[in-house]
């Protein structure tokens, strides 16, 4: 079992996403998402106006989650965060989240929305920690009984 002193996310940093990052970050994917872009999806929302995300890295470099998002006018979106499972509930999708809101308040963005299934609670409960409110709910979106929710941080 892989193991992860407190000591590698004292030291984590943040860096900008990157096309060479994908081959560490589409496997984080896949362990930890419902429905895994994959490599395809990835390169074209990279390469989208207005997108922004961010690897976090340990001491010795490697991928243990990210965020991607975009930003148009004075708008943002969050279009996905992962934190690889054996770092996660230790306040790393925290901290890579607030990293994004920060760097979206410099650029002077107002609003930042997501949307969310509906019972994701890591996620909703994660997202909530940072200030997000639940706004909407777009009813059997991801299918029968799959709800998402709509939600949005005001900066
Ligand atoms: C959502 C996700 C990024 C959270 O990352 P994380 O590093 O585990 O989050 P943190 O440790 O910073 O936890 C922040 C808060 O999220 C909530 N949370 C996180 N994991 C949780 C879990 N397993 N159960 C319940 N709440 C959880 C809690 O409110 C937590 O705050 P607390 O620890 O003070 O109670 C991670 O679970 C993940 O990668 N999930 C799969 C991908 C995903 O669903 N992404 C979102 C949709 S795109």
């Amino acid at each position: 079992m892989q193991t992860t002193s407190q000591d590698t996310l004292k030291k984590l940093t943040f860096e900008e996403l990157a096309i060479s990052d994908l081959p560490a970050i589409i496997p984080i994917e896949s362990q930890v998402s419902y429905h895994p872009w994959g490599s395809t999806l990835f390169i074209p929302e990279l390469m989208q106006k207005g997108f922004m995300g961010f690897v976090a890295k340990d001491e010795k470099g490697g991928a243990i989650g990210f965020i991607m998002g975009m930003t148009v006018a004075d708008e943002g979106e969050i279009r996905k965060i992962a934190v690889a499972t054996p770092y996660q509930r230790r306040g790393v999708g925290t901290r890579i989240l607030n990293h994004f809101v920060l760097r979206l308040k410099r650029k002077k963005i107002k609003h930042i929305y997501l949307e969310v299934r509906h019972n994701n609670f890591s996620a909703i409960g994660l997202y909530k920690k940072v200030g997000f409110l639940e706004k909407a709910l777009r009813k059997n979106y991801y299918g029968t009984g799959e709800h998402a929710l709509i939600m949005r941080l005001s900066l």
